[in-house]
């Protein structure tokens, strides 16, 4: 009997996400091919990695090259390039999404448009176009930048006239959007994964935890009625079939009173779906590999509850993590900096009082540093 030759698949980044990936590829005998900008980025652990600029054409063509199929692990990635790369090779998931992902006008525009909640905004270009958006919208507001933002990076909360010049002058006064900030009572995301046939799988939705901008703690599957976890399953259903997408598609969302509102999608595996690999049936990391080679989706089912905690600026110490049952450290190769993430724990129980227990512990470890 021959064996099945090993697929590549090139990933566009080759970050924390990017290491996660080849780590998930490796019992599958999947073999990844990376490109970042930066030698020795994490996923040089798990693969070749190119070195060059995402949206380089020669660094492009040299990490696509005999590949079955490129993806990415970064919405950064310059959609051109993509979309010259797709003449040549399938790029899961298509151009489309990384363009709807990278300017927040159009990606709440597309909201609106196919019928998902979203918070009132505006475009916003000069600080004229900021008075007419603020008197239609009202403060509290949140002025973002349409690109490039992240982390919570490139925007900034407005309830006075004076803290909206001053935000002007942060964040510069075009391309800019200004949103309605949300009294949200929590943040979930929904996680779900669409085939190259069409099969959608949507993992149970997650409860998110951020504190200045950054996601700090995720808790799976969050405590939700059967009316929510539908209303988060038919939002990713909408933009999975809309953007003819295949690979994981995750989207942020603002739980007010029972209806959700969406912030912003993501093209590509997520902070908040790093729990799947101890605390799923499938990882998404796995799940993406099968979606973009075309393979069928895993079960999205979760085992048990899990936690996640981010890991910010440094590790914490590894025994006293390791010390807690059901933890599992994850580490992700990269240099201590203040507000970098930089690994994280994933803890899973069998109820949700357990669950409460062993985070708690975690969380006395390293405070403000780890959850
Ligand atoms: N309109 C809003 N109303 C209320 N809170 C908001 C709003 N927009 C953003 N936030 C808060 O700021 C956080 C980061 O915002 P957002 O997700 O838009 O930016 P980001 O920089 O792309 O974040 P990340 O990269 O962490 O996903 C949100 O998770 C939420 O806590
Ligand atoms: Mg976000």
């Amino acid at each position: 009997m021959t064996s099945p030759e090993s697929p590549l698949v090139t990933v566009l980044g080759g970050g924390q996400l990017g290491r996660m990936l080849g780590l998930a590829a490796i019992p599958l005998g999947i073999r990844c091919r990376f490109l970042d900008p930066v030698a020795g980025a994490p996923a040089v652990a798990v693969g070749p990695l190119e070195v060059g600029p995402l949206g380089d054409p020669e660094a492009l063509d040299r990490v696509a090259a005999g590949a079955d199929v490129v993806t990415y692990e970064w919405e950064g990635v310059p959609a051109d390039g993509a979309r010259r790369l797709a003449d040549r090779v399938p790029v899961r998931p298509g151009w489309r999404a990384l363009e709807v992902a990278q300017d927040r006008l159009a990606e709440k525009t597309a909201f609106r448009r196919l019928g998902i909640p979203v918070p009132e905004f505006a475009a916003v270009d000069d600080a004229a176009g900021l008075d007419a958006a603020l008197d239609a919208i009202g403060v509290p507001a949140v002025l973002k930048t349409r690109r490039g933002g992240y982390d919570g990076k490139g925007q900034a909360v407005i309830r006075t006239a004076a803290e909206g010049l001053a935000a002007l002058a942060e964040l510069g006064s075009t391309g800019l959007i200004l949103e309605a900030l949300v009294p949200f009572d929590r943040e979930l995301s929904v996680i779900a994964a669409r085939g190259v046939d069409g099969t959608v799988g949507t993992f149970p939705l997650v409860e998110n935890l951020h504190r200045d901008g950054i996601l700090r703690v995720s808790r799976a599957p969050a405590t939700v009625d059967p009316a929510t976890r539908a209303a988060g399953d038919d939002i990713a259903a909408r933009l999975l079939a809309d953007l003819d997408y295949v690979g994981v598609l995750t989207v942020e969302l603002f739980d007010v009173g029972g209806t959700l509102l969406a912030n912003e999608i993501a093209p590509r595996v997520h902070n908040s779906g790093h729990w799947t690999i101890e605390g799923a049936e499938t990882s998404q990391f796995e799940q993406h590999l099968r979606a973009v080679l075309g393979w069928p989706l895993g079960s999205p089912a979760a085992r048990g509850h899990s936690a996640m905690l981010n890991a910010i600026g440094t590790l914490p110490p590894r025994e006293a993590v390791l010390a807690v049952p059901g933890a599992r450290l994850h580490e992700y190769g990269k240099a201590p900096r203040p507000g970098r993430k930089v690994g994280h724990v994933t803890v899973v129980a069998e109820t949700p009082a357990v669950l409460d227990d062993r985070l708690a512990r975690l969380l006395a470890i390293a405070p403000g540093t780890l959850g």
